[in-house]
């Protein structure tokens, strides 16, 4: 076959040099057609469409288009012409196929449309090569670029936090271990307790929950940083919004009180879901027709609005009233509660019909690192509450006071010895500072409109499945 230089099918799509030879190639969808003619609907990942290709069996004999089924790569030189059919401006008109690989249709798993979501789980090696997938993929790069492009323009600096740590920023407790021991032979002291002397960091380490506390050293150097990595969790909850690793960005930023943490949040946000209706339109339009008829409106719909700012104690008469009215929520709702989603998502989607930002929570259901307030009982905690989401955001203004927050480490049981250089940073030339972390699959699953945070992340990690 004649060497011509690959078009990727995005720009084959967009062009209009007519009956020029051009070459594309990818993974054949279908292949429909006569005796006389076929169509192949031939996808390279670049764009969710597909570019066809008009195939004459006088030209390409129907014995050598036989293996080219579903699945099946091929590499295609033809002519580019207008298209005659409906839904597509231009096609390929094929002088020379070239097959890569076939896809035996007895056991290629991706045959037909409408394969259940749990299914294609199952084969999430192959279900990238899905119409679905590629859009949620392709929207998952744009929105990371967002992120660091909306960092980068406003002078954030991305700072990189270890992913191997010996302290537990959120001191829940749900940390994955990492050691070198063996764990058939661990030795222990007279009480019974593992001696991690010989390990290989000499102490007891485990994978990030956060990049926070040393997001918190870079802010007060750097003056604003932002982190976008890996974190890990521990959490048994087997939820459509939790995974066991999952992506957060966490910018932190010195000077920054509470208030100017929440026009950061609400700006941040709203960046991203304009970029991704900018930028990501065929993708968004594919999903909101296949998946989700409400997507595109949601989107719009968190734009226009400002975020409402509630503290807490408010947000808990609300939903007080609400069960006074006969409302019924599956968990108990008192003040001194962690919300439930159903909670969170009774104030955004009835209540206030638009995201709302609750503050002000009680010290007990928030990290220790958080500013106390004058009243002893709660502290500068933010969440970011989105419509079919819940929480999206959790952050805070940090307790800048030394003292302070040595007695809320010490009240905590928190081991100090761990904490040393964390509270360095109250020690010397202390400042207020704030930040917090988006979870970068729940921003998905609110851009995307999936329902299950498994399908928003190439190869989910949950509790009983680390497959691929
Ligand atoms: O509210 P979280 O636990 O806050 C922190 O980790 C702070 N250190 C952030 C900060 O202030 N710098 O987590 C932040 C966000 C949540 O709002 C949620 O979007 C996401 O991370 N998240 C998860 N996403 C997927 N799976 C999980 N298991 C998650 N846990 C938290
Ligand atoms: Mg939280």
């Amino acid at each position: 076959m004649e060497t011509i230089k690959r078009t990727k099918i995005v720009d084959v799509l967009k062009s209009t040099d007519f009956g020029t030879i051009v070459n594309v190639k990818g993974w054949v969808r279908t292949r429909r057609g006569s005796k006389q003619i076929n169509f192949i609907a031939l996808n390279d990942g670049s764009t969710i469409n597909n570019v066809q290709i008009v195939v004459d069996l006088d030209k390409l004999g129907e014995e050598y288009l036989k293996p080219i089924t579903t699945g099946a790569s091929i590499s295609v030189n033809g002519t580019l012409v207008q298209s005659q059919g409906k839904g597509q401006s231009v096609e390929i008109q094929a002088n020379e196929i070239e097959i890569y690989g076939t896809a035996d249709p007895a056991t290629y798993p991706l045959q037909k449309k409408g394969h259940s979501m749990e299914f294609l789980r199952e084969i999430a090696h192959l279900r990238l090569r899905t119409n679905t997938f590629g859009a949620v993929f392709r929207i998952r790069h744009n929105m990371a670029y967002a992120i660091h492009k909306f960092f980068h323009d406003r002078g954030f600096f991305y700072f990189h936090t270890p992913i191997i740590t010996a302290s537990d920023c959120e001191g829940a407790g749900q940390m994955f271990q990492v050691t070198t021991k063996n764990l058939y032979n661990l030795k222990k002291d007279e009480n019974g307790s593992i001696i991690y002397d010989d390990d290989f960091f000499g102490k007891q380490t485990s994978l990030t929950v956060s990049g926070q506390l040393e997001g918190e050293l870079g802010a007060t150097a750097l003056g604003q940083i932002y982190t976008f990595g890996p974190t890990f969790r521990a959490e048994n909850s087997n939820t459509p919004r939790h995974l066991a690793e999952f992506w957060m960005i966490e910018p932190e930023v010195a000077f920054n009180d509470i208030y100017d943490n929440m026009e950061l949040a609400e700006e941040f946000i709203k960046y991203c879901v304009r970029w991704a209706l900018d930028n990501c339109k065929d993708d968004v339009q594919f999903l909101n027709d296949m998946f989700d008829k409400g997507l595109i409106d949601r989107l719009q719909g968190v734009l226009k609005d400002d975020f409402v700012r509630l503290p807490y104690t408010e947000g808990i008469k609300i939903l007080e009233e609400a069960v006074a009215k006969g409302h019924k929520f599956e968990f108990p709702v008192y003040w001194g509660v962690d919300l439930a989603s159903e909670h969170e998502r009774f104030l955004v989607e009835e209540h206030f019909k638009r995201p709302v930002i609750l503050t002000d929570y009680p010290k007990e259901i928030k990290a220790f690192y958080m500013k106390q307030n004058e009243d002893g009982k709660t502290v500068r905690a933010m969440d970011v509450l989105f419509p079919k989401i819940g929480e999206i955001i959790g952050g805070s203004e940090r307790e800048a006071d030394y003292g302070k927050l040595y007695n809320r480490i010490q009240e905590l049981n928190i081991p100090m010895k761990d904490m040393w250089w964390y509270l360095d940073t109250r020690r010397f030339g202390t400042v207020p500072h704030s930040g917090f972390g988006l979870g970068f699959e729940r921003l998905l699953l609110f851009v995307t409109g999936m329902s299950n945070i498994r399908d928003v992340i190439p190869f989910p990690r949950t509790p009983k499945n680390a497959e691929f």
